[in-house]
């Protein structure tokens, strides 16, 4: 293919002084160049305002404004959607070869420029340096991923000959995809699908999350500065009246790439399977959902290892990952020596300000915090609290600060062991034996991402046949897929299973054409 082997994109070593100054200096670079800016929509090619806007907090001090965003009307959403399927006619033919090109200027684009898009991501959704960058690193790892992976679909496959015809199996894009996106990972999500779109020749109205809208539009930018056609992607903000079930129910869209919460995904799917008048085709639906991910540790597992990565999966970006682990699982013979043991590393988490590089942030916002809370006041009614409990003291600062909160003995039918409840909070229960733990394991809606650790082949054979997750770690912390290795995505309630940065991700945004051709 004329590329060099794929590399994942390596992480900056804060640890480093120097390292960590330059990141300093581009969270103040971040606040001249952007904070107190109202940025544009872009509809057709063109950078235009809304009808009024709406205010980005930072959620280290919800009382800080940082950028406004346009509130997209009615009739710009209907002429995003038509703007998008004129850009299509074009981009449908665009040579794979260009498109790959492209992707490859714009991971080059990205590269130089990571600090500034983790400062952008921390002052908007409460990222520390370290969750940042590593989401930042996994939007180059997309752009080489993509570049490679739009050559593969472009060949076609082979399919068994037959005497007299000759006969092709090639992939095909199928027209204008609506993304939809969340908070929590507000740049390599958006990216993932609207690359995947893209790359299979399609085009993009892209709607970011309202609490996240810049780290998103950066991305546009930089693709469009990379040498993306303007009108292959729009990009719209405002609010989900005008762009939630307007946008899914337009008869004009092909598909509805969303990722989110479980409430809206189940919504997407039921809307989109209603053919609207004039609609010609039966829209496609990705809708990946929540997660309630358990760690396993077997009797024979590594105590230290499992702590440190329950700490790690269940603290960063407080809990709100939906790969998070939010329950532990632990036969008899460990449980007590493992709680004690993330009890006392999850004790030594710092509370602050993601700008400071703080261990535990603040939650995106009050109204989350509010909703977390209610788990965790319910929960000291049903479990015994061994950690926090209660909201963090972070000085001055306004925010969802919550300190990291353990609940040992958790019930299996409690809210604690089966709601996702994206916080900080995580619950402990205890198995009789390892098989007990993998059934303890499965026992939820859900199916993202699991540990489980232990040394013996034959706990671990079940484990591989059995833990009814999508993302299954074996003696490893359940969050941090890479993109291009750990294609992503759920079973059960947390989604459509798509698989982003996998072999067949580009498959969902194509149709397949057989051509037999009688020589
Ligand atoms: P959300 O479902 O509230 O919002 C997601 C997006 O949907 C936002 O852009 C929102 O504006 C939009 N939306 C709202 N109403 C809509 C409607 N009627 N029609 C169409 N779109 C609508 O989710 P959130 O709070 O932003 O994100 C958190 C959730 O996302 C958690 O449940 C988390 O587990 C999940 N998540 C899943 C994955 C995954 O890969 N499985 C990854 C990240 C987050
Ligand atoms: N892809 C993210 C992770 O694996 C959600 O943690």
């Amino acid at each position: 293919e004329g590329f060099l082997p794929f590399e994942h994109e390596p992480y900056f070593a804060f640890g480093q002084p120097e390292v960590a100054e330059r990141q300093r200096v581009a969270y103040r670079e971040v606040r001249e160049k952007y904070v107190g800016q109202s940025f544009p929509l872009h509809i057709g090619g063109r950078a235009v305002a809304g009808e009024g806007t709406f205010e980005v907090r930072n959620p280290a001090d919800t009382r800080e404004v940082v950028w406004r965003f346009p509130r997209a009307t009615p009739a710009q959403l209907e002429e995003a959607i038509r703007c998008a399927g004129e850009g299509y006619q074009e981009w449908r033919f665009s040579d794979p070869l260009q498109r790959a090109t492209i992707f490859k200027r714009a991971a080059e684009l990205l590269r130089a420029r990571r600090m500034e898009f983790n400062a952008v991501m921390g002052l908007e959704n409460g990222k520390n340096w370290a969750e940042a960058d590593g989401e930042v690193a996994e939007c180059v790892d997309h752009f080489e991923v993509f570049a490679r992976e739009t050559l593969k679909w472009a060949q076609g496959k082979a399919v068994y000959p037959m005497q007299g015809e000759h006969v092709t199996t090639i992939y095909e894009p199928i027209g204008v995809v609506a993304v939809i996106s969340p908070w929590n990972f507000p740049a390599a999500i958006p990216l993932g699908m609207s690359l995947g779109a893209i790359a299979a020749g399609n085009t993009v109205v892209w709607k970011p999350a309202s609490e996240t809208p810049l780290s998103s539009l950066l991305l546009v930018e930089l693709l469009f500065e990379a040498g993306l056609p303007r009108n292959v992607i729009q990009f719209l903000t405002g609010t989900d009246e005008v762009l939630g079930d307007p946008l899914v129910d337009h008869k004009d869209i092909r598909m509805i790439a969303f990722t989110g919460s479980k409430e809206i995904g189940c919504r997407i799917m039921e809307r989109a399977a209603k053919v609207q008048p004039g609609q010609r085709w039966l829209k496609k639906v990705m809708a990946e959902m929540g997660g309630k991910d358990p760690t396993v540790v077997c009797a024979d597992g590594d105590v230290e290892a499992a702590a440190v990565g329950i700490v790690q999966a269940a603290f960063g970006y407080a809990g709100q990952k939906c790969s998070a682990c939010s329950r532990v699982i632990a036969e008899e013979s460990v449980y007590d020596a493992l709680l004690e043991r993330v009890v006392t590393l999850a004790r030594e988490l710092k509370v602050g300000s993601p700008e400071e590089n703080a261990a535990l942030g603040p939650v995106i916002h009050a109204g989350s915090a509010e909703r977390i809370m209610g788990y965790v006041e319910n929960g000291k009614k049903t479990a015994r609290l061994v950690l926090g409990g209660e909201r963090a003291d972070a000085g001055e600062a306004e925010g969802g600060y919550i300190a990291p909160t353990i609940f040992a003995d958790v019930d299996p039918r409690d809210p604690l062991f089966q709601e996702e409840i994206f916080g900080p909070v995580l619950s402990f229960t205890k198995a009789r034996d390892w098989r007990h733990a993998i059934e303890l394991a499965n026992d939820s809606e859900y199916g993202l991402t699991a540990a489980f650790y232990s040394r013996d082949p034959e706990k671990i054979a079940a484990a591989r046949r059995l833990m009814h997750v999508g993302n299954l770690y074996v003696n490893r912390k359940c969050t941090g897929a890479l993109s291009g290795t750990h294609a992503f995505g759920g079973y059960g309630m947390s989604g459509t299973n798509a698989k982003v940065g996998g072999p067949d991700y580009l498959f969902w945004f194509l149709q397949t054409k057989t051509v037999a051709q009688k020589y």
